[in-house]
Parts: structure tokens; sequence; C-alpha cells
């Protein structure tokens, strides 16, 4: 009984299309009260439902729900409210809301909660994630994110509000989501021109997103921060052409570990990615390594967006040295610089010019002077989850 009760359900993947095999497997599921077998057939259902929406629940659905919700067994529990969630039925969809908002509940089941519930762009959803934006844990970059799936007015003030309290990687999360919306964009601006939300977490390629909304204001306030966009740096045309054969298959097909040889030589004087490299430029362990779009705008186009901490300055000394690199700290008498080859502190009453490049310390062309197999494995090393060993 239990074995050919298996193979019905491995059968659903392929046959829950039809309403008449998910009545006959509610059916099933109903007439029996062991939950291994209950488990094996919800099993198969909710496989073969992931992902579909629209699917009408079988005439038998709302009386087994309620049984099933009183199961002692937490993933017959779990699997009904999942196939429920697809029927869209009521039921399941205010269960879910309860987890989201459960603060008993472990986040790894909140957070799953939720991110069903944004999926099916569920608008009881949308006060939770408010209240949970000022709350600090292992829930909150699901709900900044979620938050991008619900065109409110007030989520701009929302994220902005709470900003100052973000992680990193929340940041990162928020300043896309406010990016995403023009009415929100305008607000992230303006915190941008109010110094709510600092210069350097904007990106190069979020500031070229910002762009695109050809919106006067926001033009006018990314020009007093980033600079004007000028035609003649304009590296658009040789990031196309590496994107036509720089293919994520392409890339695949690479070396890490020899890509791991060409970082060392060309970007570990500057960067540190996993354990090893300098700190001149950002570390890049915690980048956007697998885009490969963010990847090729920062690389071919080190300019367009210069964070003020790596600004290259020239520093011109009384007794005629020239020192160049960054500003690392400053204060009424000394000036701490960082060279590409030392920390090096300065005191001013030596200084006798003191100039702030528009260009990046990153060099432009670098992908230029490389054979498409070396940018190949290097863009494979970039993207690697963890270190890899030379070859
Ligand atoms: C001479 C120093 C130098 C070298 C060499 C260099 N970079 Fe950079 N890089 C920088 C600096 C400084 C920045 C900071 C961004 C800026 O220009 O404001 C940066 C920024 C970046 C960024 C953006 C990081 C962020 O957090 O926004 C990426 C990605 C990057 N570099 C990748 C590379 C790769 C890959 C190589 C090798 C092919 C390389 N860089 C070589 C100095 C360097």
């Amino acid at each position: 009984m239990k074995r050919s009760l298996f193979v019905l359900a491995l059968a659903t993947t392929a046959l829950a299309q039809s309403p008449n095999v998910l009545s006959l497997l509610a059916q099933q599921v109903g007439k029996t009260s062991d939950p291994a077998t209950q488990r094996n057939i919800l099993r198969g259902m909710n496989a073969a439902l992931q992902g579909r929406s629209g699917v009408a629940a079988p005439p038998e659905w709302d009386a087994l729900a309620k049984q099933l919700a009183a199961s002692p067994d937490a993933e017959v529990r779990e699997l009904a409210l999942s196939i429920g969630i697809v029927f869209g039925t009521k039921e399941a969809l205010d269960s879910l809301r309860t987890i989201a908002a459960d603060t008993k509940a472990t986040p790894a089941a909140r957070q799953r909660a939720i991110e069903s519930l944004v999926a099916r762009k569920d608008a009881g959803t949308a006060p939770i994630l408010r209240e949970l934006i000022g709350k600090a844990g292992p829930l909150r970059a699901a709900t900044i994110r979620g938050l991008a799936s619900y065109d409110a007015a007030d989520t701009a003030g929302l994220l902005l509000g709470a900003y100052a309290g973000f992680t990193a990687e929340e940041k990162r999360d928020a300043v896309s989501t406010l990016a995403a919306r023009p009415a929100w964009a305008k607000q992230l601006v303006a915190a941008l021109d109010a110094q709510r939300v600092p210069r350097a977490d904007f990106s190069a390629s979020l500031v070229r997103q910002l762009r695109g909304y050809k919106d006067a204001n926001i033009d006018a306030a990314l020009d007093i921060h980033f600079g004007k966009l000028s035609g003649t740096t304009d590296k658009q045309p040789e990031i196309a052409a590496v994107k036509k054969w720089l293919t994520p298959d392409f890339v695949k097909a690479g070396n890490a570990g020899k890509g791991r040889e060409v970082f060392v030589r060309t970007c570990a004087v500057c960067h540190k990615l996993f354990d090893a490299g300098n700190e001149i430029g950002p570390e890049l362990t915690g980048a956007n390594r697998t885009d490969i779009d963010y990847l090729l705008q920062n690389i071919v186009d080190p300019n367009a967006l210069i964070g003020a901490d790596y600004q290259l300055q020239t520093i011109e000394l009384k007794d005629g040295r020239i020192l160049a690199g960054m500003t690392r700290g400053e204060n009424a008498n000394t000036l701490t610089l960082r060279t590409l080859a030392e920390q090096t502190v300065v005191s001013k009453t030596d200084v006798k010019t003191r100039t702030v490049s528009p260009m990046s310390m990153m060099p432009e062309g670098q992908l230029l002077a490389l054979p498409k197999e070396d940018v190949r494995d290097l863009f494979l090393y970039l993207a690697s989850p963890q270190q890899v060993p030379l070859p």
C-alpha cells in the first residue's frame, strides 16, 4: 500500500497539472492518518505545483487543509500550507502571515513565509514588512527586498529612516530597492544631498541606473556629487564590445586557478580578495563579484564614479618631493597618505601644494592589455565563492 502510494506521489510530478489528479491525490491524503504516507503524497503534489500560479484547488482541499493544519507532523503542516499558497486559499495566506509576524517562530521559517507571500505580492504582507524594517536581525534583508515588490509612496521614507542602522549588505539592498522606482529614486537622491546616505554607498552602476530616469532634478543632484557625465569618457562601447565575447558560458569554461594568477599579477597590488592582496582599493571579497556587468563597469570605467576615499591626491612637498596617493586621515597638523608603496604621515607645514585628481587610482584599460583567455579566467576567479589554489 505504502509503496504504491509512493509511486503515485512520484507520478504526480508530471500529472498534477490535471485537476482530476489533484482531486484524487487529495482524497488519498484524506483517507489515511499516517503522517509518513501523507508526507509522501504531499511532497509529490508540492513539487508538481512549485512555481505555478492560478491553479484551482480541488473541491476536497478546504476540508483537507483544516485536517492537515492540525497534524502532529510539522512537515505535513508546512507542505499543506505551501500547497495552499499555490491554490491561493485565504487560510493558507492567513497562516503564513501569522508565521511571518510571529516572533516565536524560527527566523528561517519566518523568512520562508515572507518570501512566499512577497512572491504572490500579497497585500496583507506589506504592513508586516513595515513593522519588521525597524528591527535588526536575520529577517531584515528579506524585508528590504520584499518592500521592493510593493509600490507604496512611503517606502522610501521608511527605508531612509532606518538606513543608518543597516548593515553594509542591508544598505546595498536598500539602495538598490530605492533606485528601482522613480519616486523612491528622487528621495534617495535627496537623502544623498542631505548626507543621510553617504556618497560612497552609490556604486557606479547605481548612478548610471539613476541617470537612466532622465529626470532633471535627479541629474542635477548627481552632477553635483559625482560630476557631469562627459561624452569623451564614455566607456559604454568598450563594455558592450567585451560583453559580446565574455559570455557566462565562455567564463564557465575557464580555469579559476589561472584566474587567481592573473589577479595576483594585475589586481592584488591594490585589492584584497579572500585572504590575499593589498588594501589600497576596496576589499573585493564582499563585492558583487558574480555580476559580470558590475565587474565590467568597475574595471573598464573606474573613473565613472570615485569614492571620496579613493580620489587620487598629488602632494608636492617643499623639499621637492611629490607623493601620490589617497588620504587616509587628516588633522590640523598632519595628513596620512596611502601611496601604492606605503602609508605615510606628512606634516602639513612641509606641504607646498595639494591637488585632488578627478581620476581614480584604479587604472583604465586593464582588460585591453590581457588576452581573452586571461580575462575569462580572471572573471571566473572573481566570481568564485572561495579561495582556489594556484595552478
Ligand atoms: C592601482 C590600484 C588598483 C589596481 C591595480 C586595481 N584596482 Fe580596482 N580599484 C582601485 C581603487 C582605488 C578602487 C576604488 C574605486 C574608485 O576608483 O573610487 C577600485 C575599485 C574596484 C572595484 C569596485 C569595488 C567597489 O567596492 O566599488 C572593482 C570591482 C575593482 N576595482 C576590480 C579590480 C580588478 C579586477 C583589478 C585587476 C584587473 C583591479 N581592480 C585593479 C584600485 C586598483
